[in-house]
């Protein structure tokens, strides 16, 4: 079961006993981290922090290298321990587990993938990713089972008995993947697992999280440096600086509503077509006539709205086609239903621009944007699309 994560005024500072304490002393005030450095030998590697994490929720936390993003993820399995505040993962306050509890947190709870794979090189795929469970003492045929699952879902069928050197990034990337799954923790940390691959394997393993969130229980804590993959994949986002959070918010909220110049420049090179989704700039249609409705009156309406034609749902809002201003007006019948014209080409609201964009392009009138249902949404015009990546 996924759980929420909450930390609460969360500051981790590297030094010995007497420099950390003085360090701490200073966390309130107005010195950055350089100068409380300078002045008494500790690092503050963050400071102060607040997140909230929703139960299941794929958060990403993303920052220029030394903004202290893996500090702060380190202090969620006590490979940091925080100077101050909690850390709360459902309702346990892990600075406040026995010994033994944090063991038990670590071996079930949380998993966590690395940048650098860190995986048992004399080993086969599956033997590393039984490892954890082999080390809790589960049974020979449980630790099996539950690899091969893990394997499978990751895409790795077939690689079980090869071992890591024979393996391309990618693919160890996705055996460090399978290995965090197979204790089917609540908590998945990821610190950049995929920094270290090239852009193409990179888009593809997005895309897989994507759908593995969908298809997993569980709370994901991702870090990236790369904001283009921090806004592909979160539901929302924290911005770290200098071990503080400057921004925490939804991809769109970003560009809406930056909260610093530090964050309108960050943001200035994403690729909002990859980033942002349809259903975030599409646009309520103008007028919709229902099945059955009387050629008389949907003339007037559109008449009335000078559209030069209207999408026709059926009485459930489920999309059928669109009737053109000319066809109304040359019409004999009394209903429209005879004039519809079956128009397959629907968006989808979750799609992506880019993904939408081809379409978008040939199209003689502006879009129906459908949800998983069939049921119009909305609209999307070229020149809103081209407006929104404008600015
Ligand atoms: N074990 C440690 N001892 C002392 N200082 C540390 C330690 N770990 C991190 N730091 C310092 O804390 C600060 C934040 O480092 P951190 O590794 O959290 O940054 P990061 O955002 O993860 O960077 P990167 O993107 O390069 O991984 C840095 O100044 C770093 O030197
Ligand atoms: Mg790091």
């Amino acid at each position: 079961m996924a759980k929420p994560v909450t930390i609460q005024n969360s500051s981790v500072v590297f030094g010995n006993h007497a420099q950390k304490k003085a360090a701490i002393e200073l966390l309130d005030g107005e010195l950055s981290p350089q100068e409380i450095r300078e002045r008494t030998g500790a690092t503050v590697a963050v400071r102060n922090v607040n997140l909230d994490i929703k139960e299941g929720e794929l958060f990403v936390i993303v920052g220029l290298s030394g903004s202290g993003k893996s500090s702060l993820i380190r202090t969620l399995n006590l490979l940091n321990r925080p100077a101050t505040g909690k850390t709360f993962v459902g309702d346990r306050n892990l600075l406040e587990m026995s010994k033994k509890e944090l063991r038990r947190y670590r071996r079930n709870d949380v998993s966590m993938v690395f940048q650098n794979f860190a995986l048992l090189t004399h080993r086969t795929v599956i033997r590393n990713v039984q490892y954890p469970l082999e080390i809790q003492g589960v049974s020979k045929k449980e630790y099996t089972e539950r690899a091969e699952e893990a394997i499978r879902m990751v895409g790795l069928e077939g690689w079980e008995h090869y071992m890591p050197s024979q393996l391309s990034g990618g693919m160890r990337q996705r055996v460090g993947l399978a290995r965090a799954l197979t204790n089917d923790p609540e908590v998945l940390l990821m610190d950049e697992p995929y920094s270290a691959l090239d852009p193409l394997i990179r888009r593809e393993m997005q895309n897989e999280l994507i759908k593995l969130e969908d298809e997993m229980d569980r709370t994901i804590i991702f870090i990236t440096h790369d904001m283009n993959e921090a806004f592909r994949l979160g539901d929302r986002i924290a911005l770290m600086k200098d071990a503080e959070m400057v921004q925490i918010g939804k991809p769109d909220e970003f560009f809406d509503n930056p909260a610093s110049d530090y964050v309108r420049n960050f943001i200035a090179d994403v690729d909002k077509t990859r980033i942002l989704k349809v259903r975030s700039i599409m646009n309520k249609p103008a007028y919709i006539a229902k099945q059955g409705d009387r050629v008389k009156d949907t003339l007037e309406a559109v008449k009335k709205r000078e559209l030069s034609f209207t999408y026709v749902t059926d009485e459930n809002r489920k999309f059928l086609g669109y009737v053109t201003l000319d066809q109304l007006k040359r019409s004999r019948g009394k209903t429209i239903d005879r004039l519809i014209n079956e128009d397959e080409t629907v968006i989808y609201r979750n799609a992506f621009l880019r993904e939408a964009w081809p379409k978008l392009k040939e199209a003689e009138y502006a879009l129906p944007v459908v949800d998983g249902k069939g049921r119009l949404r909305g609209v999307l015009d070229y020149d809103v699309v081209v407006d929104a990546l404008a600015d």
